[in-house]
C-alpha cells in the first residue's frame, strides 16, 4: 500500500503517533526517546518511525508546518494506516499574560481563521475539541511527574507573519497561545471518529516579546516528550 504522501506499508504504524512539526525534531525523538526505532516513510523528508517506548509500540511522525499540511498527514494516519491516537507535540506563541515561556501547555479547543472545517458542509461553525480520554490522561500524567500544565484555548492560524497585527484579540476569549495545525488535527480526528491531542511548550511570548534560548527549549521540549509517550503507554493499557 502506501499514499501519495506515506510509503509505510500497512501496520507500520503504532496505535499512537506522536506528531512534532519538524522532521528533525521526529528522527531526534526516534534516536534519543524509542526502542529499536524503524524509517517507515522518508516521502519529501516527512520522516516517519515506528519502535517502542517501554515495551510499548509508539511511532513518530513529522506534520510540517500549518493546517493543509498537518491535515494531509493526520488523515492519512487515521484513515488509511489505522491510527487511533495522534499527539502533536509542538511549539507554541503566548498570548494569555498568565503564560510563562516553557508552560507545557495542553490544547482543550482550537480557534482559527483557517476555513479548513469548510469541508465538511455544516450549518454553523464547528468547535474543534481535544479527545477527552487524552487530555485527561495526559494531565493525569503531567501531574504524576508535578507538572500543572495550563489547559484551555488554543488559536490555530494560518498566518505567521500576521500583517493585521491583531492576534492579541484572542486572549480577550481567555485563548492561551498561537500555533499553526491543531484546528485541522482535531476536526480531522472527530471526522475520523479516532482521537487527538495537542500538547506545545510556549516557546516565545506575542505580549512580551520574549523568546526562549535555544538550550532551554531543549529542556522543557524533554518535558513535555515525557508526558506525551506517556500518554501512549497509558492509552495502549486502556486498549
Ligand atoms: N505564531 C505561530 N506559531 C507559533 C508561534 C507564533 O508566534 N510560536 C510558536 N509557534
Amino acid at each position: 500500500m502506501g499514499t501519495p504522501h506515506n510509503e509505510a506499508a500497512s501496520g507500520a504504524f503504532a496505535k499512537t503517533v506522536l506528531m512534532p512539526g519538524d522532521p528533525l525534531r521526529a528522527k531526534f525523538i526516534a534516536e534519543n526517546f524509542l526502542e529499536d526505532a524503524k524509517l517507515v516513510n522518508n516521502v519529501r523528508g516527512i520522516q516517519g518511525y515506528t519502535g517502542t517506548y517501554h515495551g510499548t509500540p509508539v511511532s513518530v511522525m513529522a506534520s510540517g508546518m500549518g493546517v493543509p499540511s498537518i491535515g494531509i498527514y493526520s488523515h492519512e494516519l487515521f484513515h488509511f494506516y489505522d491510527v487511533d491516537n495522534i499527539i502533536r507535540v509542538g511549539t507554541a506563541g503566548g498570548i494569555s499574560p498568565k503564560l510563562k515561556l516553557r508552560d507545557v501547555v495542553m490544547a482543550q479547543g482550537a480557534c482559527t481563521d483557517s476555513n479548513y472545517a469548510h469541508q465538511f458542509n455544516l450549518p454553523g461553525t464547528f468547535a474543534p475539541i481535544a479527545d477527552f480520554t487524552l487530555l485527561e490522561t495526559a494531565v493525569a500524567v503531567a501531574r504524576r511527574m508535578g507538572v500543572e500544565p495550563p489547559v484551555g484555548n488554543l488559536f490555530s492560524s494560518d498566518v505567521f507573519y500576521n500583517k493585521a497585527g491583531n492576534t492579541l484579540d484572542w486572549g480577550k476569549m481567555g485563548v492561551l497561545a498561537i500555533e499553526m495545525e491543531t484546528a485541522a488535527l482535531y476536526c480531522n480526528a472527530a471526522e475520523a471518529g479516532k482521537r487527538a491531542l495537542t500538547i506545545c511548550t510556549i516557546s516565545d511570548s506575542l505580549v512580551t516579546g520574549e523568546e526562549l534560548p535555544p538550550a532551554d527549549r531543549q529542556t522543557s521540549f524533554t518535558q513535555m516528550m515525557s508526558i506525551a509517550l506517556e500518554t501512549a503507554v497509558e492509552m495502549a493499557k486502556k486498549g
